[in-house]
């Protein structure tokens, strides 16, 4: 169950996810008005949010985790409490190109919108390409997509000839933000052949039609399968760094 606690100065948010882990993991978030930091507040938050995560796990095993700036109070907080790293991410950004982008797509294969195609095959070929997880089941991939800032007009989806689904990039744009990769994902026996290039060519050229200045992304550090020099590659650069800590009973 979802829990929230918000006072005058501070919120903390507790957010269940089922897991292909050994459990469930409670992701926990939160903030303290910068007028009211470095008074315990949020040392207070924090362990409010792992009591209710523990409570809703009812004995049974789980994790709370916790994702902050690498360096920041959130992380020095986390690690005080006695939340272990789990994985490090890098937060990479790049400005939307004016000029075209040339999509070269790969033989046999179309790229199409978002909102123009059947989502019923998305959950099951997403959780294959993310074999490590976080596994997404109905219910979360339920809260995946209706979210409202998952715009399928500016995600992509590629397909073979045959209508066999290949890959697929999911984008966000929060109000007044800039547009977030989500996610990119191919299907293992398509990859290496220029798909996940294609696919992301094709949401920067729809971030240029809808006049969006710039697109971030985080990439596991442990990604093994050359996500980050991919993204590098296609002018993506490093703006900073953060890290996922986690108590797990
Ligand atoms: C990361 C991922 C999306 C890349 O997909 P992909 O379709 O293999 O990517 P591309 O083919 O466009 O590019 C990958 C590499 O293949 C090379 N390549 C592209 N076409 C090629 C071809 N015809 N022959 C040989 N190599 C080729 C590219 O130059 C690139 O090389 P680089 O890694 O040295 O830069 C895919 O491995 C994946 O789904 N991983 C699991 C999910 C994940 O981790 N996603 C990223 C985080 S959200």
């Amino acid at each position: 169950m979802w829990q929230s606690f918000t006072g005058g100065a501070s919120y903390g948010l507790v957010l269940p996810s089922p897991s292909v882990d050994t459990a469930p993991a409670s992701f926990l978030a939160g903030q303290v008005h910068p007028d009211f930091q470095r008074r315990g507040i949020g040392r207070a938050l924090m362990t409010w949010e792992i009591d209710r995560a523990l409570e809703d796990r009812k004995g049974r095993p789980g994790t709370a985790e916790v994702t902050a700036p690498e360096g920041s109070a959130a992380h020095r907080l986390a690690c005080n409490l006695g939340l272990q790293e789990k994985r490090r991410w890098r937060q990479l950004h790049r400005t939307v190109p004016q000029n075209s982008l040339q999509v070269l797509m790969p033989h046999r294969v179309r790229v199409a919108r978002g909102d123009e195609v059947d989502h019923d095959p998305l959950r099951e070929h997403r959780n294959r390409c993310f074999h490590h997880g976080p596994y997404l089941d109905a219910s979360a991939w339920a809260e995946f997509t209706r979210g409202s800032d998952l715009r399928w007009d500016l995600s992509r989806v590629a397909y073979e000839e045959s209508g066999e689904l290949v890959g697929a990039i999911y984008v966000r744009v929060a109000p007044g933000h800039d547009a977030y990769i989500d996610s990119l994902v191919v299907s293992p026996e398509w990859r290496r052949r220029g798909v996940a290039t294609a696919l992301l060519r094709s949401t920067l050229g729809a971030l240029q039609d809808q006049g969006i200045p710039g697109v971030a992304l985080d990439v596991n550090t442990s990604n093994t399968s050359g996500a980050a020099s991919l993204y590098e590659r296609e002018g993506f650069r490093q703006t900073g760094a953060l890290v996922t800590l986690a108590l797990t009973w």
